[in-house]
């Protein structure tokens, strides 16, 4: 067991962004843990899966626990893992309400606080969140009440847990994006998606990628909420 690379957890990391963050850290030469319901074992040795809800304490615990076990150290802990569910506001459903608070709280918090304890036996760690601009702008016509009660709340823990870490040398960051062309949006809906940006496109799963690098090596960077969002948040 070596300790000298860099250790990154990805949840979510089955698909869509996380997928790709987990090729952008191999790519920094870092051994990456790749969580998510469906994931299963490559041939890389340098990617362990855990599979697991992240819903559950019990997958945040065994993805730590194999994280240090395999690798001996926990670096960075992306919180990727998220579901969207766009409706009315009366028209949610208890399920609704559950399986969203479930999959993008629970599923932020059980992993955070097992990753912040390793990190801080360590003296190091950087946990970065992907939330969403819908937090800073609603849009009229796509109701999203569900995302911007989890997402907000997890930028708000972003600032809360910089603060609360910040002499111990975790920082705490978070990504915002617009709208990412990954599995979440089905092709025949890209281009009314496309408008709803200031720049009129949607965004690529590298931009997002980019963004966390970024913040990975942004050593004097912490609590900061990073838009990238075509715009969306500065204003229509
Ligand atoms: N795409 C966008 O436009 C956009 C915009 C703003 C924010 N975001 C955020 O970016 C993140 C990634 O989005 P994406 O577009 O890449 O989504 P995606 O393609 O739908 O992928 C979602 C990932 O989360 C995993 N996941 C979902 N529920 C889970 C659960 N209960 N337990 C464990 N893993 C679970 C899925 O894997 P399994 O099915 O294998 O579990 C999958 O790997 C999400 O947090 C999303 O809210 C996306």
């Amino acid at each position: 067991m070596s300790n000298e690379r860099k250790v990154a957890i990805v949840t979510g990391a089955s698909q869509g962004i996380g997928a790709a963050l987990v090729k952008g850290f191999r790519d920094r030469n870092y051994r990456v843990v790749a969580t998510s319901r469906s994931i299963t074992q490559g041939s890389d040795p340098d990617i362990l899966a855990v599979p697991g809800d992240i819903a559950d304490p019990a997958t945040a615990e065994a993805v730590v626990r194999e994280a240090i076990a395999r690798f001996g150290r926990v670096d960075t802990l992306v919180n990727n893992a998220g579901i969207f569910i766009a409706k009315p506001f009366t028209d949610y459903t208890a399920e609704d309400f559950q399986t969203k608070i479930a999959t993008n709280l629970a599923g932020f918090f059980h992993i955070t606080q097992q990753a912040v304890a390793a990190m801080l036996k360590q003296g190091s760690g950087h946990v970065v969140s992907i939330t969403t601009s819908l937090t800073d702008h609603a849009v009229a016509g796509v109701p999203t009440v569900l995302a911007n009660l989890t997402k907000g709340g997890i930028n708000s823990a972003t600032k809360a847990l910089a603060v609360e870490y910040a002499t111990r040398g975790i920082r705490v960051n978070a990504v915002s994006p617009g709208i990412i062309k990954t599995p979440m949006h089905a092709p025949q809906t890209h281009e009314f998606l496309a408008g709803l940006h200031p720049v009129k496109r949607m965004g690529e799963v590298r931009d997002i990628v980019d963004a966390v690098l970024f913040l990975e090596s942004a050593g004097f960077v912490t609590g900061e909420i990073l838009h990238v969002d075509g715009g969306q948040s500065a204003g229509h």
